[in-house]
């Protein structure tokens, strides 16, 4: 197996299976210290530098959440505009880095720009990990996701899967990639004009993974181990921000999943996750039914993050 240390955690394209258990170990022996919301002093030495260009309140705070568990420190920012890269100098990510790699040990960059995480670690002397590129890849959403399935279901080969939503998120984009190096069929439901794009289609051919589509999500929830959501009503993730504008649409019937849905159609031990943030797609009285599994996500996320530190800066092999 490659080693973690110094590596860039870009996306889950190349990443290989045996990579994903190491991570799940990590992940399971740091869950107990976040369980009991200590902070222990494995990465005291180390500083982790925040670099979004775009909102976020999750991968944010759950990596800067996950250094100060370890020890470690934080600095950076959580919105370009205030700095020369969002101002009128516009600064390059190439001349950005070159800055930020002195400040810290590891970078994590969100960016409006898919690949803008890509172009950073050319250039930065730290590992850096992706926080989300524009409509690209969210690989440490997806390893929390991942990570979350095999806690609950103790496996993470032999589930089927069902993806509802905007297929041009990034988060559908890395979990493709993931499901390649399981057994894990999925069937992917989105609107017209959501749809997974070609250039994920035919990876994920020569990948070999096993997907195919659907219109309604209520045809296939039937035969789902796992239901992954995302909103259809979205922002557009090319952009720094996005603020609404005018009346929003509601999601159809196709993309939403209700307690009546999962009550009729649902397996009783499926398991339902949303990366959040949601809009009206999942409504609230799903929260406490037995199929949400999406606080415990959550909960996961900084799990996630600091065996991704961890293993990054070399402190686990
Ligand atoms: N799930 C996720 O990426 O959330 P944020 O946009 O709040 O980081």
């Amino acid at each position: 197996m490659r080693s973690f240390a110094g590596r860039d955690i870009l996306s889950l394209k190349n990443f290989e299976r045996n990579e994903f258990f190491r991570v799940f170990e990590v992940a399971e022996y740091m869950e107990p210290i976040a369980k009991a919301r200590k902070n222990i002093d494995m990465l005291k030495e180390k500083t982790l530098v925040t670099a979004f260009y775009q909102p976020s309140t999750r991968t944010r705070l759950a990596h800067e959440a996950a250094m100060i568990r370890l020890g470690g420190q934080v600095t950076g920012f959580a919105d370009a505009r205030m700095t020369r890269a969002g101002d009128f100098y516009q600064e390059s990510i190439k001349d950005t880095v070159k800055m930020l790699e002195f400040y810290g040990d590891v970078i994590v960059m969100r960016h409006f720009q898919k690949g803008a995480p890509h172009e950073a670690a050319k250039w930065a002397s730290i590992p850096v990990i992706n926080g989300g590129d524009g409509w690209g890849e969210h690989p440490t959403q997806i390893l929390t996701d991942l990570y979350t399935v095999l806690r609950e279901k103790g496996t993470i080969d032999g589930l089927r899967w069902v993806a509802v939503g905007d297929m041009r998120m990034r988060t559908m984009h890395s979990l493709g990639y993931a499901l390649t190096q399981f057994d894990c069929p999925i069937t992917f439901v989105a609107p017209p004009g959501m749809e997974l794009p070609d250039e994920y289609k035919k990876d994920y051919e020569a990948m070999g993974l096993k997907f195919d589509f659907a219109d309604h999500v209520g045809d296939v929830i039937g035969d789902a181990d796992v239901i992954l959501v995302e909103p259809t009503v979205q922002p557009d993730y090319s952009k720094s921000r996005d603020e609404r504008k005018g009346e929003l649409p509601t999601t159809p019937d196709n993309y939403k999943i209700t307690l009546d849905l999962l009550k009729n159609k649902a397996k009783s031990d499926a398991i339902l996750l949303h990366s959040l943030p949601r809009m009206d797609e999942i409504p609230t009285d799903v929260d406490i039914s037995r199929w949400s599994r999406y606080w415990q996500e959550a909960f996961n996320g900084v799990v996630m993050r600091m065996a991704l530190l961890a293993l990054v800066l070399g402190a686990m092999e």
